[in-house]
């Protein structure tokens, strides 16, 4: 499928779904709370919800390639995803800076994070360290690990050991991927670590 035909399809589903779940929103609100048709409409909340967020991974795939890029600090990107989420910076800060494109950045490693809490860490730590021209981002979890088999196939889209939609980590294989950079998981002790590698942006002016 051409790449942007997901992100001008899911940008033209937007409206009528945020319309839909406004009405839906709004219809929960007027039901007493012991009525029997809240379950139901709970139910349809629920689905719009899902869609939703299938569309905002197309439209993160989407976007990956076109996104318009500019100097942003790793130091920054890391402490307002770690607020967002209640998970730890750790180390010395890297003073670095990567060219791209900073909500795509940060909606990859919002899917990390997101992903760690879904599986049941506790607790999830972010570092970034400068090797060279690169800079790599650690994601570090203390939840159940990821078997050997299904980290092969991980960042291929509809990939999902729960019921998900399996878009998360390709989306995030293609931002990174867009900003000239790897992702790799690796199995932890107790725990999965997720290490972004982006060059530095003073090593690729090209790309700012
Ligand atoms: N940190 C993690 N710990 C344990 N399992 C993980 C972790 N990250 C990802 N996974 C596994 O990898 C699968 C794929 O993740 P991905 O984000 O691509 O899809 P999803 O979360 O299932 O759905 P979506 O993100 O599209 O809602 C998850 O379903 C989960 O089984
Ligand atoms: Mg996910």
């Amino acid at each position: 499928m051409p790449q942007l035909l997901p992100g001008v399809l899911g940008h033209e589903l937007r409206n009528p779904l945020a319309a839909a779940m406004t009405g839906a929103l709004l219809l929960r609100e007027m039901l007493d709370t012991d009525d029997t048709r809240g379950p139901v409409l709970d139910s349809v909340l629920h689905d719009l919800e899902r869609i939703k967020h299938l569309i905002d991974g197309w439209l993160q795939v989407a976007r990956a390639g076109v996104a318009p890029r500019r100097e942003l600090s790793v130091d920054e990107l890391l402490a307002r995803v770690a607020v967002r989420h209640g998970a730890q910076v750790v180390g010395p800060a890297s003073d670095a800076e990567v060219a791209g494109d900073p909500s795509l950045l940060e909606r990859a490693l919002d899917n990390l994070l997101e992903n760690a809490r879904q599986a049941g860490a506790r607790h999830v730590r972010l570092a970034a360290q400068v090797l060279g021209g690169r800079i790599q981002v650690h994601v570090e979890d203390d939840g159940p690990g990821i078997a050997p088999a299904q980290r092969e196939r991980l960042f291929r889209p509809g990939s999902t050991g729960r019921g998900g939609h399996g878009l998360g980590l390709y989306a995030v294989a293609t931002t990174v991927a867009a900003h000239a950079g790897t992702v790799q998981c690796v199995p932890l002790t107790r725990g999965t670590r997720f290490t972004i590698t982006l060059p530095l942006a003073a090593a690729c002016p090209a790309l700012v």
